[in-house]
């Protein structure tokens, strides 16, 4: 994989703040954030999805590549996962456009898997996307999305706003550098009781 290496190191080099890490995912994180995926979880969105370190693991876990719509701004990786997930839907898009893309009819997405630097990102940006992923995906859905803070990179306001909540899965630490995976959810409607 010393290819996916130099091709991450030049992506970061020429935009840094959109590419976000040096070096793609390693084994460690790749098999944490897909822990829940299952055969069934498809459609998948995959945003970010680089080299596809995520992406390979999802067809590990027996998801279909007719089931997996990757989203990637940087060109050199589109061509790239056009080539290695031939079968995939692959989309040069800016995921902040993702609520105006009309990508399915209706909300069927079981599963999104992000690797968006939403650390670098404005809360504008953050809305758009994780509110437009949202928006196509179906009751008790979830949205997972690495960072390598110590927090979740969805702010609180944000997800107050969307009416999410953000559960901590799990941290790899053996990933360099290590990392830790959010899931968000839907929150349960609140109950009110007339008395
Ligand atoms: C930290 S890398 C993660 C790559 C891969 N998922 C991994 O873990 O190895 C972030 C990826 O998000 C892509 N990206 C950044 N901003 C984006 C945007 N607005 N829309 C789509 N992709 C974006 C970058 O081009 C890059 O491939």
């Amino acid at each position: 994989m010393s290819k996916d290496l130099l091709s991450f190191f030049l992506a970061w080099m020429s935009a840094p703040g959109r590419v976000g890490a040096i070096a793609s995912s390693g084994p460690a994180l790749a098999e944490l954030i897909t822990r829940e995926i299952t055969a069934s979880s498809g459609p998948i969105i995959e945003l970010g999805p680089g080299t596809g370190a995520f992406t390979y693991k999802l067809l590990q876990r027996g998801v279909p590549q007719e089931d997996l719509t990757l989203i990637e701004y940087g060109c050199d990786f589109v061509k790239l996962l056009q080539m290695r997930f031939p079968g995939a839907r692959v989309l040069w898009m800016d995921a902040s456009r993702l609520a105006n893309s009309r990508l399915f009819e209706g909300a069927p997405v079981g599963a999104v898997i992000s690797g968006l630097p939403l650390l670098n990102m404005s809360t504008r940006n953050i809305v758009s996307i994780v509110g437009g992923a949202f928006s196509y995906m179906r009751s008790g859905a979830a949205f997972y999305q690495f960072t390598y803070s110590m927090r979740c990179p969805v702010p609180r306001p944000v997800l107050d706003r969307l009416g999410l909540k953000a559960t901590l899965l799990d941290r790899a630490l053996l990933n360099v550098p290590p990392a830790s995976v959010y899931r968000l959810t839907r929150r349960a409607p609140c109950k009110f009781v007339n008395v």
